[in-house]
């Protein structure tokens, strides 16, 4: 019985990793990457409560949103809930539409350049519509997501970027909760107000982070894993592991990863080599605030993709901190030291909130 179902589970588990084998860097800049913030004032519009279908009926990503309809000034990143003082916005449930225009970097197009537009999250489920294509669908709130946009891209005139985002929550979403109707007296007979249950804070909601586009090299550095150790005996070394994921079409290009210290002085380095392992004999550990006189201490993995002549194809640049964590009995040790936590899971979001008031008890 348990052996079926957990085949089962490996089935679905298979079907699905396909697309998830690697992970998404920051869309952060470099030597060989740029990356143009689209954020700042959208345009944004509710949709009619009873009428959820109508952007997507009305093909509103097809055109500017302020041809198909009203719309208000909305900023990004921002809760739109947050913003207005309207309550009907305040408390939507269901889809909103967001959209702005932008200008493509004309130096970004040609085959030399991979330009994904990047969204840091949207919460809960969107849909991405670039000059009216639809590029991507994305669910759960809070993860970044991006897709490939250069052959969508228009260099020569403005691009329209269209959002849709629903924030409802169900059985099915991180975090989990449900809708209701509650019918009321005051309202005409067989309406109701909508609203979230089982669900224990302000389901905020919209484009929460920042939205990019990020040109990167057409063969670049995908992805980088990195993980650390630290043996306490008096040998006293930090084993530093790396794991790289190269998109490249070119078999001839080799990775060099050099790790650099706080002041950007080099410690150690490796060519050639997909996964690896440094070990450093002097380090400097990453601490937790109030734990040492110098916290938070962290290095930079400084990967590169070099082509035959060792000239730099693409270049990222990943901070880390060495340090161990572990559980021992009641105790949580960061470095084999136990640490004192001052708050453990306050999600509360107002400041002065009972709950929070008692989590500080
Ligand atoms: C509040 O927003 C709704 C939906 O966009 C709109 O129909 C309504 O007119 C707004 N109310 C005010 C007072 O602006
Ligand atoms: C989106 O909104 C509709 C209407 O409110 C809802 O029925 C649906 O389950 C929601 N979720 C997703 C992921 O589309
Ligand atoms: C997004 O979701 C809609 C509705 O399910 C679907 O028709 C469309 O093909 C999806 N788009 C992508 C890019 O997967």
């Amino acid at each position: 019985m348990s052996l079926s179902s957990s085949s089962q589970w490996l089935v679905v588990i298979g079907l699905i990793l396909p697309a998830f084998t690697h992970g998404i860097l920051y869309p952060r800049e470099s030597e060989t990457r740029e990356r143009k913030l689209l954020d700042g004032t959208w345009n944004f519009r509710i949709v009619p409560f009873l009428d959820q279908d109508i952007g997507f009926r009305e093909e509103w990503y097809k055109k500017p949103l302020r041809s198909t309809g009203p719309t208000i000034p909305m900023p990004v990143p921002s809760s739109y809930n947050d913003v207005t003082q309207n309550r009907t916005i305040r408390d939507h449930i269901g889809w909103v539409w967001y959209d702005r225009e932008f200008y493509a970097p004309s130096r970004w197009s040609g085959n030399n350049q991979r330009v994904y537009v990047h969204f840091g999250s949207a919460h809960y489920a969107a849909r991405v519509y670039l000059n009216g294509k639809n590029v991507l669908n994305h669910t759960v709130g809070h993860l970044p997501f991006q897709a490939r946009v250069d052959h969508l891209l228009k260099w020569n005139e403005k691009n329209l970027l269209t959002v849709a985002i629903n924030n409802t929550l169900s059985r099915e979403t991180i975090p989990t909760g449900s809708v209701t109707i509650r019918y009321d007296k005051a309202l005409p007979n067989g309406y109701g107000v909508m609203f979230h249950e089982d669900f224990d804070f302000f389901n905020y909601a919209g484009l929460h982070r920042s939205v990019s586009l990020y040109a990167v090299p057409a063969a670049h550095i995908q992805d980088i894993n990195i993980g650390t150790d630290v043996d306490f005996s008096p040998t006293h070394a930090a084993h530093v592991s790396y794991k790289l994921a190269i998109e490249s079409s070119d078999p001839s290009l080799t990775p060099l990863v050099k790790i650099l210290d706080a002041e950007g002085k080099m410690v150690a380095s490796h060519q050639g080599q997909l996964n690896g392992t440094i070990t450093l004999h002097d380090f400097k550990l990453w601490w937790p605030i109030f734990s040492h006189p110098e916290p938070g201490y962290q290095y930079t993995m400084r990967v590169s993709l070099l082509d035959g002549s060792q000239k730099e194809i693409d270049v990222y640049h990943e901070r880390f901190g060495i340090r161990t964590v572990r559980v021992k009995g009641t105790q949580l040790l960061v470095n084999e030291k136990p640490v004192y936590l001052h708050g453990v899971a306050k999600h509360e979001d107002y400041d002065v909130s009972l709950n929070e008031m008692m989590m500080i008890n």
